[in-house]
């Protein structure tokens, strides 16, 4: 290395624990506050673990991108084995490489295109139970049809009686992620209150994917769906996956494949009612492209203002908020030296409201999307999906649910938020409403 690389400036922190003690109590802030103060490297401590904060995207494409070999995923993540085991999101190496190819037919535009429809159906039953009037908590609603959604889609599973059972065990298991954030760590193998609720939870997860495959193990016959793929799916010398694998490759898709694009869809309802001109716009184009019709795949080009609305929604609260990686070995980052086992924290939270990209960045504006915005921004001023070589393999999948799903329910109802209504944002793996959003619906008259 050479001489002239000095430790990043960054908040001094406290002995014990370093900066983890303000990072867990408002980690959005937090970050947002480093980045003012110290810039684009910013040196964190916790728990004796070094973090860079990097807030340039030409940083950020050299760690996601360019560099990518030199980075794992984060021993925070890995921690979240029980979980997610070794399924496409955590899995490294040769092994995560196959793993991917093997998945990525079931997500080429074709395939998603296919999807549409299921998507369109879906959301459409959902809104038979809607009336007029009616208080809903939309996020809740959302993490329902999209759980089903993406259990049809990728599985041919139907697992709406399960989606309340499913949507309590996620929050569960979310919160243990945040937990993880105090100053004491107490080991899982421990049954206090908390550990005991949060194997109860992974036991009904792993119930409902175990239920997915043994259906599917009584036929032997390819359904030409993702599942089919990854079970009968043979290495080079012909073996199939193991259960083991099977299972985190389906838990991982089935959990990564919904919360996150029911977070999308909430902040976008809640973002709409807090812009009735957007709204309004919005209902106009919707009225004019679908006149009432359910919206099809075909229909997505013609609703460019929904795509708009989407992307802006995600840009001010993205549901993907941080991704870490850690060094494998010594490398140089803008000008500092990151040693080996250095964790890169790049925060889409910071970046999607950093002034120097995105003008007045706290304010819902759709139309700064128009043609032409993208391709002046630098490449990771704006990342919802990551990038490089693991980035959200389910993008495409997600942008044409969000649109389907908003133009489906926005054509028919308005959404107003309930009184008293305190939206916050809850970081945790994701960026989720901290007590859900509860809406009232207003049918609209055409
Ligand atoms: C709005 C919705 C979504 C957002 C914002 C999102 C965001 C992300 C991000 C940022 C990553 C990269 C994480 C990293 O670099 O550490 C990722 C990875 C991943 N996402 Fe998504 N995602 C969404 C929807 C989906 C859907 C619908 C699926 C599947 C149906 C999916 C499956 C995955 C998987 C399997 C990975 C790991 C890919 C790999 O490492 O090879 N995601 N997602």
């Amino acid at each position: 290395m050479r001489g002239t690389l000095h430790a990043p400036p960054g908040p001094k922190g406290h002995l014990l624990g370093g900066n983890v003690r303000e990072y867990a109590r408002d980690p959005l802030g937090f970050l947002s506050r480093c980045v003012r103060e110290y810039g684009d490297v910013v040196e964190l401590r916790f728990m004796g673990q070094t973090i860079y904060l990097l807030s340039d995207p030409g940083l950020i494409e050299y760690i996601l991108v360019e560099n990518n070999r030199n980075f794992t995923k984060t021993r925070i993540l890995k921690r979240n084995r029980r979980l997610l085991g070794e399924g496409l999101l955590t899995s490294e190496g040769e092994f995560w490489r196959r793993q991917r190819r093997l998945a990525q037919p079931a997500f080429h535009r074709k395939r998603v295109a296919a999807y549409g429809e299921v998507m369109a159906a879906f959301a459409e039953r959902s809104l038979e139970a809607w009336r007029d009037g009616q208080t809903i908590d939309v996020h809740e609603e959302m993490m329902h049809l999209t759980l089903e959604i993406v259990a049809k889609c990728l599985f041919d599973a139907d697992v709406g009686a399960r989606a309340t059972d499913v949507a309590r065990a996620m929050k569960v298991a979310l919160e243990d992620f945040s937990s993880q954030r105090r100053l004491i760590r107490i080991p899982k193998s421990i049954p206090t209150p908390h550990n005991i609720r949060f194997e109860m939870a992974a036991r009904r997860l792993d119930e409902v994917v175990g239920t997915i495959i043994e259906n599917r193990r009584k036929s032997e016959e390819d359904w030409g769906d993702l599942l089919s793929m990854l079970m009968l799916a043979e290495d080079e010398s012909g073996e199939r996956m193991t259960d083991k694998q099977l299972r985190d490759e389906v838990m991982t898709l089935f959990l990564a494949g919904h919360e996150t694009t029911a977070n999308a869809l909430s902040w976008t309802f809640w973002l709409l009612s807090l812009n009735p001109q957007v709204e309004h716009e919005l209902a106009e184009e919707l009225a004019r492209v679908l006149g009432g019709r359910p919206p099809t795949i075909s229909d997505l080009p013609d609703l460019p203002y929904a795509e708009r609305i989407v992307k802006e929604s995600m840009r001010l609260y993205p549901p993907a908020w941080v991704v870490g990686r850690e060094a494998t070995a010594e490398c140089e980052v803008g000008g500092y030296q990151m040693a080996a086992g250095t964790t890169a924290l790049m925060s889409q939270w910071v970046m999607h409201r950093d002034p120097r990209y995105h003008e007045d960045p706290q304010r819902f504006d759709p139309d700064r999307w128009i043609t032409g915005y993208e391709e002046v921004l630098p490449r990771f001023a704006y990342f919802p999906f990551g990038g490089g070589p693991r980035q959200c393999i389910g993008a495409s999948f997600a942008m044409t649910e969000a649109r389907l799903i908003l133009a489906t329910v926005a054509q028919r109802f308005e959404m107003e938020l309930a009184p008293g209504q305190r939206v916050e944002p809850y970081p945790s793996i994701t960026l989720r409403p901290k007590k859900g959003i509860r809406m009232t619906l207003v049918e609209r008259s055409h």
